[in-house]
């Protein structure tokens, strides 16, 4: 049996050491090299996409027979929304959140929640709070609907046959920090987890063609742990971002892979 290794990883930037540092030497932050055990080749995650959700689909084709069908991205009433989406969702994107707690990103993806729910079903993923906590937000913000689902989990195998079962147009994780994908012996909100939690989402955003937004934690540092792997992961990249003493909020677009201008 191969022996557990452990190595240390920057929760700010997901370096990787094999011994312990006070300062991470890729992004210069002092004390965020955390412990974490790698599980054995045979448990190995190190290809997490294929091993875990089996996505074997794909056959080589000819480009001259491949379908060619444009994008349509549907539209929320929200302008903003749409203008830092690049004119709507993409359907079958994988969309970051960022932004400080308390900035508003549960309150914002609920109402685009309720939104999309006028046009599919949309299932909203919560770690944070029950569903009657959501369900009295909702109640305040006029959000409704009968094709707009709650879901209270954390596991992300529990979740992802949910999402198999239901089928959902779009799904909101809030917030990748809090979930878990149970085999993995790191601690829940450490980079070994966000990063196989988001890889999960990933194949399920490509996989299914079903369009997935997650929410994430912005620490003092001005960054999501893990956030430097979860940029490059995702489609797009949005920052939520205000006075919290005042009523103005902004979405700052940090990444587009989809944009059309
Ligand atoms: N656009 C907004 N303008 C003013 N206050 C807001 C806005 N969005 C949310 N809030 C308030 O801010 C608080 C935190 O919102 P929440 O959505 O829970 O933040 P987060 O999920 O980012 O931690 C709530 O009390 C909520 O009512
Ligand atoms: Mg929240
Ligand atoms: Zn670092």
């Amino acid at each position: 049996m191969a022996k557990v290794k452990t190595q240390y990883v920057c929760q700010n930037c997901g370096y990787i050491s094999p011994r312990y540092l006070g300062r991470c030497p890729n992004c210069n932050e002092w004390n965020t090299l955390v412990e974490e055990t790698v599980a054995p080749k045979a448990a190995s995650l190190s290809a997490p996409s294929l091993r875990r959700n089996g996505i074997h689909d794909n056959k080589p084709e000819p480009i001259d027979k491949v379908a060619f069908h444009r994008e349509n991205r549907f539209k929320t009433s929200m302008e903003e929304l749409n203008r830092v989406l690049g004119g709507g969702v993409v359907p079958g994107s994988l969309i970051l959140i960022g932004g400080d707690p308390g900035i508003g990103k549960s309150t914002l993806m609920l109402q685009v929640s309720g939104q999309l729910s006028k046009a599919g079903k949309i299932l909203y993923v919560s770690g944070e709070e029950s569903a009657s906590q959501i369900k009295m937000r909702a109640t305040r913000l006029g959000v409704n609907g009968d094709q707009l689902y709650v879901y209270p989990e954390t596991d992300m195998d529990v979740i992802k046959s949910t999402i198999s079962e239901l089928k959902p147009d779009a799904v909101v994780i809030d917030s990748v920090q809090t979930m878990q994908i149970p085999e993995l012996q790191s601690a829940t909100g450490s980079v070994a987890q966000i990063r196989e939690v988001t890889a999960d989402l990933m194949n399920i955003a490509k996989g299914q063609g079903i369009t997935v937004f997650v929410v994430g934690h912005v620490t003092k540092g001005g960054a999501i742990a893990g956030p430097k792997i979860l940029e490059h992961m995702v489609d797009t990249v949005l920052y939520f971002e205000g006075d919290l003493h005042h009523s103005y909020r902004i979405l700052r677009t940090v990444k587009k892979s989809f944009w059309v201008d």
